[in-house]
């Protein structure tokens, strides 16, 4: 089955709360949450998101998928369990050390949250292989972190690919996640390559009809 989760980064300022409603009643699978310091990338978004996922967590039954794009991965898992996010990212690249990774894994599971892995562009895949059997969920990006609305890097569809065959033949039941520049032509791509949860910002958000473009991405 293939999921939609909702990006929030583009969220108008001042619209919050109507985007975020029509979401709701739309009935996105996921709201994403991208969490970034303005070191590991460019942009701040700690306390904005901090604020609207309060927000969600007072307002909807609808689970957060939290991406954390941060340089101090302990600091913000323990700022943002606060909002019961049903799972939390990190990167691998922002750890410096294997043993580094799975401290991040267990601090994750210690808050009783779902556990997801994310890789840069330029990261090769088979560098995460070994942390793959203590995770839920493999976030694949395909943009380069850092905002939204950039277009698709169509070399990720082989990664997505290598990795699903990978996760197949070593029988590790975990979801592929895609994120960046998802939308109705990118869509069919990633679903084929073997992505089961797909992460959409401006595409679900410019749309007229957000439950139209939900549904048609999952199709
Ligand atoms: C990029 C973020 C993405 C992004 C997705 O750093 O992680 O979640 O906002 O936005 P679109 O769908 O517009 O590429
Ligand atoms: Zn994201």
């Amino acid at each position: 089955m293939v999921e939609v989760s909702t990006s929030i980064l583009s969220i108008k300022e001042g619209e919050e709360s109507k985007t975020i409603l029509g979401l709701e009643t739309s009935k996105t699978d996921y709201f994403h949450i991208d969490v970034m310091d303005g070191k590991f990338v460019k942009k701040d978004t700690y306390e904005s998101m901090l604020q609207n996922a309060s927000y969600i967590k007072r307002i909807s039954n609808i689970p957060m998928d939290v991406h954390l794009m941060v340089e101090d991965v302990k600091e913000a898992i323990d700022d943002f369990v606060s909002i019961e996010p049903n799972i939390i990212t990190f990167h691998y690249e922002s750890c410096k050390s294997k043993n580094e990774v799975m401290e991040m894994i267990d601090r994750i599971k210690e808050n009783n949250c779902k556990i997801g892995i994310s890789v840069k562009p330029n990261t090769n895949i088979e560098e995460i292989y070994e942390f793959l059997p203590y995770v839920h969920m493999c976030l694949v990006m395909t943009v380069e972190p850092g905002k939204g609305g950039q277009t698709f890097i169509t070399d990720m569809l082989e990664k997505i690919n290598k990795l699903k065959q990978y996760i197949d033949e070593n029988q590790i039941d975990i979801d592929i996640e895609v994120d960046g520049g998802i939308n109705l032509v990118t869509a069919p791509k990633v679903k084929k390559a073997g992505a089961n949860i797909l992460v959409a910002g401006t595409a679900i958000l410019n749309a007229v009809d957000y439950k139209i473009i939900i549904d048609e991405l999952k199709e």
